[in-house]
């Protein structure tokens, strides 16, 4: 089935762009796996660079980040500390207990964002008979909490508290580049406070497929061996690697568009009767809203929009998301709006 010609389903549906399909055909490639291919190198060196770490890998996905990351952090036994709604405990099939041997403690927050209080309650005594407490992870933007920002000041308290507990700090960069954008917090000044972290290339910024895992030296050379072990390691990657290039010159600024789009669409569609958002600000490029009282399940109007050519997910039994990303301008917006006031009305 073709997807819907107005897909808010995710950033994730972007395909790459005409200028960026130049730029993969162009690419100059090489052996991935021996260092050779100089458009992998190009784009690892250029993403160390912008997240201030030392040294990065290219990855086939974001969530191959999460685990490789958490691979090398923690001994089998350990526990990692997250929000409740972080991808790597709902999304990744369970990923952390599989791969690292490590279980997830939550966090319970409303936007994903916890205070170093709450950490330092989620933090255990060091004794012999519970788990180590090793990993701090934190999502930027949060996905389940509205594609809202973490601010720079209550980074540096969580990670603080953590490093004190000899923990590592790790940081899910899937829409990082969205909270440098609209926050003017450099990448950098973010990644100082991180001992891994990464940015997904196949979300707003428009690539096919990618993402690219920085930190020390020591940490990338360590994730190398898991890359190789899980059978991520790659040969003419250049081909894919050049959409990051491309991605990181040309889509990143644009993705301010993306977030004024996204609350337009949200001021729209709150005055639509049944329909309310569930976040008070919509920070970026998610608009998470309720449909309980349309008389319909988020299901159902997920199905109904779809006759419209229209796709927005249901993100639980009625709640919905709609992301607003490189693919989709504001007339869209305006007619994926008209469609949702027709199906519920
Ligand atoms: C917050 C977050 N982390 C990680 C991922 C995983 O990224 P990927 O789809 O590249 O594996 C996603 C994807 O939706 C995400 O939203």
């Amino acid at each position: 089935m073709p997807a819907p010609r107005i897909d808010l389903y995710s950033d994730t549906n972007t395909k790459p762009t005409p200028p960026m399909r130049q730029a993969m055909a162009e690419a100059e490639v090489g052996d991935e796996q021996n260092f050779e291919d100089p458009t992998v190198n190009k784009l690892c060196a250029m993403t160390a660079a912008l997240l201030g770490q030392e040294a990065a890998v290219f990855l086939p996905s974001g969530t191959m980040c999460n685990q490789i990351a958490f691979r090398v952090h923690c001994q089998p036994g350990d526990e990692i500390i997250l929000d409740y709604t972080a991808h790597p405990i709902n999304a990744e099939a369970g990923g952390p207990p599989a791969i690292a041997l490590a279980q997830t403690r939550a966090i319970h927050t409303e936007l994903g964002i916890f205070t170093a209080d709450q950490v330092r309650e989620a933090i255990r005594p060091p004794r012999r008979h519970v788990p180590r407490s090793r990993v701090l992870s934190i999502e930027n933007t949060t996905n389940a909490g509205g594609g809202t920002i973490w601010p720079i000041e209550d980074i540096a308290a969580v990670t603080a508290v953590a490093r004190e507990h000899g923990m590592a700090n790790h940081m899910d960069g899937a829409r990082l580049m969205n909270a440098v954008v609209e926050s003017g917090t450099s990448a950098q000044e973010y990644g100082k406070h991180f001992d891994s972290l990464w940015l997904d290339l196949s979300k707003g910024l428009g690539c096919p497929v990618g993402g690219v895992l920085a930190g020390s030296a020591d940490f990338i050379d360590q994730a190398w061996r898991f890359k190789q072990q899980m059978g991520g390691a790659m040969r003419q990657a250049g081909i894919i690697a050049a959409a990051g290039v491309y991605a990181l010159e040309n889509n990143v600024a644009r993705l301010a568009e993306d977030h004024e789009n996204a609350r337009a669409f949200s001021r729209t569609i709150a005055q639509i009767p049944g329909i309310k958002l569930i976040f008070d600000r919509c920070e970026t490029n998610l608009v998470f809203f309720d449909v309980s009282d349309t008389g319909m399940d988020a299901a159902t109007v997920s199905d109904k929009l779809l006759a419209h050519d229209v796709r927005i997910g249901a993100m639980g039994p009625y709640r919905m998301r709609a992301v607003t990303h490189l693919d989709i301008d504001a007339g869209q917006l305006e007619e994926a709006a008209d469609a949702l006031r027709k199906v519920v009305s």
